[in-house]
C-alpha cells in the first residue's frame, strides 16, 4: 500500500498537569506534570497524542509524494503505521483508509494557509457554556474583570503633540441618528409577538442579497452586495435559525442571495429543540438565543481561497468580511427599529452538525441575530446616551 503524510500537521509539546495525592501527602504541591507531544491536523476533530517514535515516522514523510508502506513498517513497526493511519495523520491509498484519505483530500482542495487552518480548527468550540464559565470566574461583570486583571490599557492612546489640529464637530443628520441608535440588543421580546415576514425579507435583502450579478470571466461570476468583500468573492453564506417569524415556520434555513429565497434545511427537533440549538449556538447566552432570527455567518472558504491560495491573509479577509456583514446587519435592523447582535462566543461544532457543514469547508465564524426589542431591559446594554432606551424602561 502507498502512504503519505496528511496535508497539514503541527506538533505541540504540551505540559499536562494532574492531581498527585501522594505528592501532596509527602509535602509537595499536589500537582504533577509531564510533557506530551500532540499532533494537530485541521481535518481531524481533535489533537492526537503522539510519541517520539510517531514523530520520527511522520517527519520522514512528505505530504505530497506517495511512498510504499513496506519500508515504513520494517523500520517503525506495523502497529505504529496502523495507529497513525487510524488517527488520520498518515493517509493510505488502500481501500480500508478511504474515509481518512477523502477527508485529507477535501482539506487540500480548500487551499487553506496552514497556520490559518490550524487556528480555525483550534478555536472551534463544542458544548461550551460561556455564560456559566464567565460567572464561575467572575468575568461576567466589569468589576470582576478589573479585579482579576487589574486596569486595562487606556481607552484612548494619547499622542498629544505640538501642532495638534482640532477638528470641527459636524451638525449631525439622520445618518448620525442611525449610527447612534445602533446598539447590541440583549433584550428581545419573547412574548408571542412575531417578526413580520416582510421585516425578515428586508433584512436579508439588505445584508446578504445580491444587488447585481457581474460576469468577471468564463464561469466566474461576482455579486455586488451592500458590504465590501475581499476580492468581491462574497464567500459568506447565511444560515438561519428562524424562531418567531409570521408566515415562516420555525426551523433551519439557508438564504439564496440571488433568488432572494429561503431554502428549508432538515430539522427534526421541533420548536423546543430549536430553542435549545439557538442557546447552544451562542454558547449559553440566552439573551441572544431569544432573538426572533439568528443568522450563522459561515464562509465557503474555498470561494475566497480559490483566488488567495494558501495565502497568509486570506482567513483574515474572511473574518473581516463577516465583520462588515455584521455592521450592515446592525444598521439595517436599527433602521427598521429592530434589535441586533453579533457574537463570536459560539459552538461552531454544534452549529456545523445542525446545518451539515464541515468546519474547514464551510464553517461558522460568528452568529448574528435580530428581532423585536423587549419593552424592559433585563440584561444590561451599553446605551449611555439613551438612544435606544429613552422610551423604554431600563
Ligand atoms: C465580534 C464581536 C463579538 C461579540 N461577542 C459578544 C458576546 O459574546 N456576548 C455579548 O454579550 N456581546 C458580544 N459582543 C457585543 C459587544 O459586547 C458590544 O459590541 C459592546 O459591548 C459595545 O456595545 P454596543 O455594541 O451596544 O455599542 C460582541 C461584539 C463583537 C463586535
Amino acid at each position: 500500500m502507498l502512504v503519505r503524510r496528511c496535508h497539514i500537521l503541527r506538533l505541540e509539546p504540551r505540559e499536562l498537569a494532574s492531581f498527585d495525592l501522594a505528592g501532596l501527602l509527602a509535602g509537595g504541591t499536589g500537582v504533577s506534570s509531564r510533557m506530551q507531544w500532540f499532533a494537530h491536523a485541521p481535518h481531524l476533530d481533535a489533537a492526537v497524542e503522539v510519541d517520539v517514535g510517531d514523530i520520527e515516522l511522520l517527519g520522514s514523510l512528505g505530504p505530497h509524494d506517495w511512498t510504499s508502506a513496506v519500508p515504513l513498517r520494517a523500520r517503525h513497526g506495523s502497529t505504529r503505521v496502523q495507529r497513525l493511519l487510524r488517527a488520520g495523520l498518515l493517509v493510505g491509498r488502500g481501500k480500508a483508509w478511504t474515509q481518512g484519505r477523502l477527508a485529507d483530500e477535501r482539506l487540500r482542495e480548500q487551499h487553506w494557509h496552514a497556520s490559518a487552518a490550524l487556528l480555525h480548527a483550534d478555536s472551534r468550540w463544542q458544548g461550551v457554556d460561556a455564560v456559566r464559565e464567565n460567572a464561575a470566574t467572575g468575568l461576567d461583570h466589569a468589576a470582576g474583570v478589573r479585579e482579576r486583571f487589574g486596569a486595562p490599557p487606556p481607552a484612548v492612546r494619547e499622542r498629544r503633540q505640538q501642532g495638534r489640529i482640532g477638528l470641527p464637530r459636524s451638525r449631525g443628520g439622520s445618518f448620525d441618528e442611525l449610527l447612534d441608535a445602533r446598539s447590541t440588543c440583549r433584550n428581545f421580546d419573547t412574548s408571542r409577538r412575531m417578526l413580520p415576514r416582510a421585516a425578515l425579507a428586508k433584512m436579508l435583502e439588505r445584508v446578504f442579497g445580491a444587488r447585481a450579478r457581474v460576469p468577471a470571466a468564463a464561469e466566474f461570476e461576482l455579486l455586488k452586495k451592500t458590504s465590501p468583500s475581499g476580492g468581491a468573492l462574497h464567500p459568506t453564506d447565511a444560515y438561519l435559525i428562524v424562531r418567531r417569524v409570521r408566515g415562516v415556520a420555525p426551523g433551519l434555513y439557508h438564504y439564496d442571495p440571488v433568488a432572494h429565497a429561503l431554502d428549508p434545511m432538515p430539522w427534526a427537533g421541533g420548536e423546543a429543540g430549536l430553542a435549545a440549538l439557538a442557546r447552544t449556538a451562542v454558547a449559553g447566552q440566552d439573551y441572544f438565543a431569544d432573538a426572533h432570527v439568528l443568522v450563522v455567518l459561515a464562509p465557503r472558504f474555498a470561494r475566497n481561497f480559490w483566488k488567495y491560495r494558501d495565502h497568509a491573509k486570506a482567513y483574515r479577509v474572511c473574518i473581516l468580511d463577516a465583520g462588515h456583514l455584521s455592521q450592515t446587519l446592525f444598521l439595517s435592523a436599527t433602521e427598521q427599529g429592530l434589535g441586533a447582535f453579533i457574537t463570536a462566543a459560539i459552538n461552531e461544532v454544534d452549529i456545523e452538525q445542525a446545518f451539515g457543514l464541515t468546519g474547514y469547508v464551510d464553517g461558522p465564524l460568528a452568529v448574528c441575530g435580530f428581532g423585536i426589542r423587549a419593552g424592559t431591559m433585563i440584561t444590561s446594554e451599553l446605551d449611555p446616551n439613551r438612544k435606544v432606551w429613552r422610551t423604554r424602561s431600563a
